[in-house]
C-alpha cells in the first residue's frame, strides 16, 4: 500500500496482533505512509545509509567477538587467527574496519546537508541535538573499537587520548587512573573498552530510534528549506523513497566493496599491524582519518588543557547552532553569502583533516592555527553577522510550486492515477 491513508489490515493474523500490539500500523506509518516533501534529493539518502552502516557494524562485530579475545596477550593474536584460520574471518574483519570509515563518512556528509538545508533549525533542535549525541557515541565507540586489535597505533592512540584527561586541574591524573584501571594502558584497560566497545552500539540504536521520532514528529526538512502546507507539497515515502534508498545503498555498497576486496588496509595504519609495544613509541601518532580534524584542532593550542577544551568545544558548539544562525530562511539555497561560506567551512574542514595527519612542526603548526580559528569564527561570528545583514533570494510560494512551476501544483501522482 503506498498512499498516505490509515493503515487498514485485511489478514485476520495482522489484525489479531494489531489489535494487541499495533506494530503494523506503527511500521506503516514510519516506512510506508510517511508523507515525506515531494522534492528530497540524493543528500537525504545519508539518514538510511548511515543506518544501515550501523546494522553492518552490530552484525559483523558480533561475529568477530566470537573470535576475539580481550587479553593483552592474546588480542593481537586472535585478529591475525580471524584473518588466517578463521572461514572467511578476513571478509568479516575488513567489512567491520572498513564498514567503521563508511559509516563516518555517511554521517558526515549527513551533516553537511543539515548545515546545508539548515535542518537544524526550529522546529528540529532536538532532531539536530540527538544526532550530535549519536556523534558522541559513534566515536567513543570508534576510538575504543580501534585499541582491541591491540597493535602500536591502538596502544599509543589510547595512550596519547586518556592521557588529556590528565590537563584536568587537580584531579586530572586520578582520572586517568580511573580510566585505565592501573598505572598505564594495560589489560584492564583493553578489557573494559571491549565491554564498552560491545556495549555502545545498542545504545546508539536507542538513540537512532529517538532521532526517527523526532523527525517525524514534524516531517523531513527538504532543499527549499519550505515547510510542507498541503498534500501537493508531499509524497508517501513508500514507492518514492524507499526505491531512492535502495538505489543509492547499491550505489555506496559498490564503493565500499572496492575498497573492502581491493584496498583493505588504505584507511588503517601500517603500524597497527606490530604487535603493542610499551616500550618503543612510534614516530608519529596520527588517529583514524575520520579523527583528524579534532585532532588537528587539539594540537593548534600550544597549551594541553586549551587544545583539549578546543577540541571538545569543536563539537559541543554545535549544540548551540539553532541560536547562533540568526537567519529566517533555511535552506543555502536561498541564502547568497552563507552558501559560499558553507564551501569556505567545508575547505576549512579538510584542510584541518590534512593538518591532522601531519607532524606538528613548521608550517603545519601555523596552518592548523589559522584553520581552527576560522572553524570557530564560522559559528561563533560569521554565522550570527551573515544571519543578520545577508538579503535573500525570494522564496517559492510552495514546495509544489518550485518543483512544477507557477500555478502548476499537482496533486501526487498516486492520486491522480
Ligand atoms: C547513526 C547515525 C545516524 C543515523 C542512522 C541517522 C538517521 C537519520 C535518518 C534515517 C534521517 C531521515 C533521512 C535523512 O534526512 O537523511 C535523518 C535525518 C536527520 N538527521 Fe540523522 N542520523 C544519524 C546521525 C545524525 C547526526 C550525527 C546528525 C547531526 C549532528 C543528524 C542530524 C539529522 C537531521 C537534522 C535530520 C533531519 C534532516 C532533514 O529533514 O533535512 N543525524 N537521520
Amino acid at each position: 500500500m503506498s498512499s498516505m491513508t490509515p493503515f487498514e489490515p485485511k489478514n485476520p493474523i495482522v489484525k489479531w496482533v494489531e489489535y494487541r500490539l499495533p506494530i503494523f500500523s506503527l511500521v506503516h506509518g514510519t516506512l510506508v505512509a510517511y508523507p515525506a516533501p515531494r522534492n528530497l534529493n540524493y543528500w537525504w539518502n545519508f539518514g538510511s545509509l548511515a543506518g544501515m552502516m550501523l546494522v553492518l557494524q552490530i552484525v559483523t562485530g558480533i561475529v568477530l567477538a566470537m573470535h576475539y579475545t580481550p587479553h593483552a596477550d592474546l588480542a593481537f593474536l586472535s585478529v591475525e587467527r580471524i584473518m588466517r584460520d578463521v572461514n572467511y574471518g578476513w571478509l568479516i574483519r575488513y567489512l567491520h574496519s572498513n564498514g567503521a570509515s563508511f559509516f563516518f563518512i555517511a554521517v558526515y556528509i549527513h551533516i553537511f546537508r543539515g548545515l546545508y538545508y539548515g535542518s537544524y533549525k526550529a522546529p528540529r533542535e532536538i532532531l539536530w541535538w540527538l544526532g550530535l549525541v549519536i556523534l558522541l557515541l559513534m566515536m567513543a565507540t570508534a576510538f575504543m573499537g580501534y585499541v582491541l586489535p591491540w597493535g602500536q597505533m591502538s596502544f599509543w592512540g589510547a595512550t596519547v587520548i586518556t592521557n588529556l584527561f590528565s590537563a584536568i586541574p587537580g584531579v586530572g591524573e586520578s582520572i586517568v587512573t580511573w580510566l585505565w584501571g592501573g598505572f598505564s594502558v594495560g589489560n584492564p584497560t583493553l578489557n573494559r573498552f571491549f565491554s564498552l566497545h560491545y556495549l555502545l552500539p545498542f545504545v546508539l540504536v536507542g538513540v537512532v530510534i529517538l532521532h526517527i521520532w523526532a523527525l517525524h514528529e514534524h516531517g523531513s526538512n527538504n532543499p527549499t528549506g519550505l515547510d510542507m502546507k498541503s498534500r501537493a507539497d508531499q509524497i508517501p515515502f513508500h514507492p518514492y523513497y524507499t526505491v531512492k534508498d535502495l538505489f543509492g545503498i547499491g550505489v555506496f555498497l559498490i564503493i565500499f566493496c572496492l575498497f573492502v576486496f581491493y584496498s583493505p588496509d588504505m584507511l588503517g595504519h601500517p603500524d597497527n599491524y606490530t604487535p603493542a609495544d610499551p616500550l618503543v613509541t612510534p614516530p608519529h601518532i596520527v588517529p583514524e582519518w575520520y579523527f583528524l580534524p579534532f585532532y588537528a584542532i587539539l594540537r593548534a593550542i600550544p597549551d594541553k588543557l586549551g587544545g583539549v577544551i578546543a577540541m571538545f568545544a569543536a563539537i559541543l558548539i554545535l549544540f548551540v547552532l539553532p541560536w547562533l544562525d540568526t537567519s529566517r530562511v533555511r535552506s543555502a539555497r536561498f541564502r547568497p553569502i552563507y552558501k559560499q561560506l558553507f564551501w569556505l567551512l567545508v575547505i576549512d574542514v579538510v584542510a584541518l583533516t590534512y593538518i591532522g595527519g601531519k607532524p606538528p612542526e613548521g608550517w603545519f603548526i601555523v596552518f592548523g592555527r589559522v584553520a581552527t580559528a576560522y572553524y570557530f569564527l564560522h559559528f561563533l561570528v560569521i554565522m550570527p553577522l551573515v544571519g543578520w545583514f545577508e538579503q535573500p533570494k525570494p522564496l517559492p510560494k510552495s514546495i509544489a510550486e518550485s518543483v512544477l512551476g507557477n500555478g502548476q501544483a499537482s496533486t501526487p501522482a498516486k492520486e491522480k492515477a
